[in-house]
């Protein structure tokens, strides 16, 4: 099969890393990839992942026969519906149904329509009604932008002033334009958060391996949000009776909803959830696999990926098994000076050749570029260097063992990712 990923950060690479192990696959493109993508798959000149028409064109001429979109941006803009009028298979959900992750409004009502246990919230188009709900509510709060704003869209606010500040931002100075047209707003829920990614045919689904992520920059989830600054899987807090009331109480009924609403769901779903007392909550939906979850993930699938995919597009999932390795992952990001905000970026990365030869490492390329055999940093997430251990705290030793080697200026990286997870094993 020839394939064409498209995305450039290290979930991506994890997946053509995957698809790479796959007996299936012929030939690998992927649009835009970075340095260490483009040593296993082919990246072509000058195709931009915002131009679908482009991207139309270039499946056309190299026969592409499945297109896998890694981020939200071009499933919540159409990508699939776009291509699929020209007969070109993608895996990932229609411009609808990405819409549990391209507005938030979209999301809350068809997980109350799906009776899904999520915060309570009401929604506002202007600032002033949004601000009297806010005063007569009361901190603690938290306001969610509607639509796609990379990440920076919600804000937890503990005081009154956090929030009118925010409200500001959005209605007034309308920081985010029209993603920010509408406002969320909902209860503060306490708990530990974790991640449950599935694949599903939109009637089928099958679970990946638990995982947690590290949203925050600094050790101890202090600091400001990022994209995510490590991760490990398994996660222990997601014990199987919760597994089971995740699926049941959510992953099933918003399934089902869509698909009797005329949208049956295709692709990788992600449920962000905060666990409170033993029972999970929706935070959020994403329409695609977690990034750095999916490093973390990936490297523990057993089995073929491709052929995994290829039978959930042929609505035969049903009939695979996902297996996983027993041993744990985790993946530590090292990122820029200056990220999760205006970061630094042309820096030689130095020592990736020494942890090659590492047993159970891999490094994952996110913001990296390569000119000739050497390597510059070109992102805020520069690396996500993962390593798979009999257990957890082997994951985590092997992982910083193989940080500890890589150099480049001004990288940094949290010292605790997986910590959090000692007190459940
Ligand atoms: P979201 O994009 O909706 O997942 O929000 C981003 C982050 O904000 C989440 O990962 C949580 O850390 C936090 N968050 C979102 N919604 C809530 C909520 N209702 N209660 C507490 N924290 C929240
Ligand atoms: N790691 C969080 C996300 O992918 O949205």
């Amino acid at each position: 099969m020839r394939v064409l990923v498209l995305g450039g950060g290290g979930r991506e690479h994890a997946l053509c890393y995957l698809l790479t192990q796959s007996p299936l696959l012929t030939k690998l493109y992927c649009i835009p990839g970075n340095g260490g993508i483009s040593e296993i798959a082919t990246i072509p000149e000058g195709i931009s992942i915002k131009d679908f028409e482009s991207i139309k064109q270039f499946c056309i001429k190299e026969k592409i026969d499945l297109v896998i979109p890694g981020p939200e941006e071009p499933l919540v803009k159409g990508i699939r519906d776009h291509l699929e009028k020209e007969g070109i298979v993608v895996f990932g959900p229609e411009a609808f149904e990405a819409n549990l992750e391209g507005s938030k409004v979209f999301a809350k009502s068809i997980m109350e329509r799906a009776g899904v246990p999520t915060a309570s919230y009401k929604v506002f188009d202007n600032y002033e009604e949004a601000l009297s709900y806010v005063i007569k509510t009361g901190p603690p709060l938290v306001i969610k932008a509607d639509g796609l704003c990379a990440g920076k869209g919600v804000s937890v606010c503990k005081t009154l002033d956090e929030a009118q500040d925010f409200l500001k931002k959005i209605f007034i100075e309308k920081i985010f334009g029209e993603a920010g047209s509408r406002v969320v707003i909902e209860e503060m829920l306490e708990g530990e958060e974790a991640s449950y990614i599935v694949i599903t045919d939109g009637e089928t689904f099958k679970a990946f391996p638990t995982s947690q992520d590290h949203k925050r920059l600094l050790d101890d989830d202090e600091g400001p949000n990022t994209g995510g600054m490590g991760a490990y899987s398994p996660a222990p807090l997601i014990t199987e009776d919760l597994k089971a009331k995740i699926e049941e109480k959510i992953i099933l009924p918003i399934l089902r909803t869509l698909k009797e609403e005329g949208h049956p769901y295709r692709g990788f779903l992600y449920a962000g959830l905060m666990i409170h007392n033993g029972e999970p909550y929706v935070l959020e939906f994403n329409c695609r696999l977690g990034d750095p979850e999916a490093q973390a993930i990936l490297v523990r699938m057993e089995g073929d990926f491709l052929d995994l995919i290829v039978n959930t597009i042929e609505g035969k999932l049903a009939s695979c098994e996902l297996k996983e390795r027993k041993e744990a992952a985790t993946c530590v990001v090292m990122a820029s000076k200056g990220y999760p905000f205006t970061y630094e970026k042309g820096k030689e990365i130095t020592g990736l050749e020494k942890v090659k030869n590492l047993k159970d490492v891999i490094v994952f390329h996110a913001g990296t570029k390569k000119e000739k055999d050497r390597y510059f940093t070109s992102g805020g997430r520069v690396l996500g260097v993962t390593a798979v251990g009999e257990d957890l705290p082997t994951s985590i030793k092997r992982a910083y063992e193989a940080v500890s080697l890589i150099h480049f200026e001004g990288a940094h990286f949290r010292k605790d990712i997986g910590k959090k997870a000692y007190k459940y094993l």
